[in-house]
């Protein structure tokens, strides 16, 4: 590989089920690789900043409805208007960390009932990830910790679980079905039932063993 390609920066997303602890994990991954002097930077999706973010985070707060094909596609339309940016950010040598990707919008959607090819289809050509870390916990057990936590939480504002559409335990034990189907080479499980130092330390492990980059890749039908 020549000097070039050696110096791109990687692109590694974390995905899982709503609450099942990503956005604190990427967190504490993006001070970490900032720490060992990575240029990196961490996202998520959807990114509500923009004016299909917006739309998209009313349809999850129930301010909104939509089919739910047309909410799928604006979940892919969204990484879409990103990905000239995301694409020149890894070529210029910055590492993502992704809260959320593609697999998402493909899990969530196929977990309603539409079909997984068609759902999937929107998502060719968007930059492939070069390691997908999977944080597997049983939706029973996400359930029980925020109802739990749900009871402190109950005066703030953000509510537990159940707060957003998809919160429901029976969709995210269909969400957790349809991951599977997902799972190919890229993809490293971890038990995100551990405890949040444990995980942490694991998932430092396996960014550092997958950090020597390959050429950019794009998603492709059966890649994802
Ligand atoms: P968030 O809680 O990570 O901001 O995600 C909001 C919800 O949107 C979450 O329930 C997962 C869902 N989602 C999709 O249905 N399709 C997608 O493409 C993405 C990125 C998220």
């Amino acid at each position: 590989n020549n000097q070039k390609s050696d110096s791109r920066g990687a692109l590694i997303v974390l995905e899982g089920l709503d609450r099942s602890g990503k956005t604190s994990q990427s967190c504490r991954l993006l001070s970490y690789l900032e720490g060992l002097g990575h240029p990196v930077e961490s996202w998520r999706f959807p990114d509500r900043n923009t004016g299909v973010g917006q739309m998209i985070s009313a349809y999850l707060a129930n301010k909104s409805q939509l089919d739910d094909h047309a909410i799928h596609l604006l979940f892919s339309a969204n990484r879409w208007e990103k990905r000239s940016l995301m694409e020149s950010k890894l070529r210029s040598g910055t590492t993502l960390i992704v809260d959320r990707y593609s697999f998402s919008g493909v899990a969530f959607s196929s977990a309603k009932g539409l079909d997984f090819e068609w759902c999937k289809a929107p998502e060719m050509g968007l930059p492939a990830p070069d390691l997908v870390l999977y944080l597997e916990i049983p939706p029973e057990v996400i359930c029980s910790i925020i109802m739990f936590v749900g009871e402190i939480r109950k005066a703030a504002e953000r509510g537990g679980y159940g707060g957003e559409r998809y919160e429901q335990l029976e969709f995210q034990k269909k969400v957790a079905r349809s991951y599977q189907m997902l799972y190919d080479a890229s993809w490293k499980a971890i038990d995100a039932g551990l405890p949040i130092e444990d995980v942490e330390k694991q998932l430092r492990e396996m960014v550092i063993w997958r950090s020597q980059t390959f050429d950019l890749k794009f998603l492709v039908l059966g890649s994802l």
